[in-house]
């Protein structure tokens, strides 16, 4: 049995919260860390049915962070428990820290994360422990150990690492239903993608060169051009006043087919004004706030323009959908023709720093949390 602290004691362990965030430092010290993980003082050997995980018990900026021990239930039929080597980070987890998609509180942030099935519970056909599995969407990443629905786990192939799947799976499966099933993009098309050098960019734009479009890709600093440049996009715009006149340009006057908008409020006026008639706006984020309300009929002044605004749940919400998703990610990844570089590596501790780099706009690339 592991010993039992006073601040478990006046805790005990339920189903989410169990300790007070000021019992935790002198839980820490009583325990031995092996990596972050918790061990027993004695023989080093992980806790049981606890792990480390970053909660906010709150909502606001990064400081609501904090690391916490959380309990771990054994799994119950069709879940398995994975130990996870790596944790990815994603502006929906910046969304649900401030509150914009409120949470109950209090909450274990993150929605992805690559690790090895530990065990499983009755009825689990999908996976076996051992395996290295991924997944995307489940709140509660920002741990060193959690059980999870063995349905919404995927495989791992050979050639995806750890840190790889981390980083890719949310945002890689999110480029995957944006350029193949929101707008199936075809050769010869002129598309424009906000964010080219964040996670989601970086990956969709090189997805979107190899299936033959035209590749415009916009980026909020000078600094970014070229990275923008390397993983994907035939040309680069900054994201000012200009961009409309210079997708134009670029397109001969005809204006881009598709323009994919993930920064929201700020640029969702000059998204529309860069396409040509009966163009799609695909409105999937809001890194700068959300778009505000808006009449329909200014779609029908631009040019009949069509906009959606899809949320990857409801790409993947079946699991044949959710497997296959991956499966094309993994090959275009396998195949060469989408390049994965891992912008930043945190310790799963030092999440509250990673959340300040990525919504300050300093990041490129997937960032990762390890824990
Ligand atoms: N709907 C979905 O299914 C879905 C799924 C996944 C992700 N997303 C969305 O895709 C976007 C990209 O996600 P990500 O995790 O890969 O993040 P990211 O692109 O690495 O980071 C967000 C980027 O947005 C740009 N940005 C523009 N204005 C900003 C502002 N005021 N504050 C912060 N950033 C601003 C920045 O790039 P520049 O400095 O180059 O402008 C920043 O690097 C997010 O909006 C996210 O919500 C949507």
């Amino acid at each position: 049995m592991p010993p039992v602290s006073p601040a478990r004691r006046a805790n005990p362990p339920g189903p989410t919260v169990l300790f007070r965030p000021e019992c935790v430092a002198s839980m820490l010290e009583a325990r031995g860390t092996v990596a972050g993980r918790l061990t027993q003082p004695d023989t080093g050997a992980f806790v049981p049915g606890m792990a480390y995980a970053i909660r906010i018990h709150r909502h606001g900026g990064p400081d609501c962070l904090v690391r916490e021990e959380v309990s771990v239930s054994e799994p119950g039929p069709g879940e398995a428990r994975v130990r996870q080597r790596a944790i990815g980070v994603n502006f929906i987890d910046i969304y649900q820290r401030t509150g914009l998609y409120p949470l109950a509180l209090p909450a274990v942030l993150g929605q992805e994360a690559a690790g090895v099935v530990e065990a499983v519970g009755s009825g689990v056909t999908e996976i076996a422990v051992g395996d290295r599995v991924a997944y995307a969407g489940l709140t509660g990443g920002y741990t060193d150990v959690r059980t999870l629905p063995a349905e919404r786990l995927v495989k791992l192939p050979m050639g995806i690492d750890d840190e790889i799947a981390a980083a890719i799976m949310l945002k890689g499966m999110t480029a995957e239903y944006l350029l193949r099933r929101t707008h199936r993009v075809s050769p010869g098309e002129a598309i424009v993608f906000h964010a080219a050098a964040g996670g989601v960019g970086q990956i969709a734009c090189q997805w979107a060169r190899a299936l033959g479009a035209t590749v415009i890709g916009t980026v909020g600093s000078p600094e970014k051009l070229d990275v923008a440049r390397r993983h994907g996009c035939d040309h680069v715009l900054l994201t000012d006043a200009s961009l409309p006149a210079r997708v134009r340009e670029l397109t001969g006057g005809a204006g881009a087919d598709v323009v994919y908008d993930s920064v929201g409020r700020d640029t969702f006026e000059a998204s529309l004004d860069c396409l040509r008639p009966r163009g799609l706006l695909v409105s999937f984020g809001n890194a700068s706030g959300p778009v505000p309300a808006f009449l329909p009929l200014v779609l029908t002044t631009k040019g009949s323009l069509f906009l959606t605004r899809p949320s990857l749940v409801h790409y993947v919400a079946a699991r044949a959908d959710l497997v296959a998703s991956a499966e094309a990610l993994f090959a275009v990844i396998r195949a060469g023709h989408v390049r994965i570089d891992v912008g930043r590596r945190f310790p799963l501790a030092e999440a509250a720093r990673a959340h300040a780099e990525l919504e300050s706009r300093r990041t490129t690339g997937p960032t990762i949390l390890l824990p």
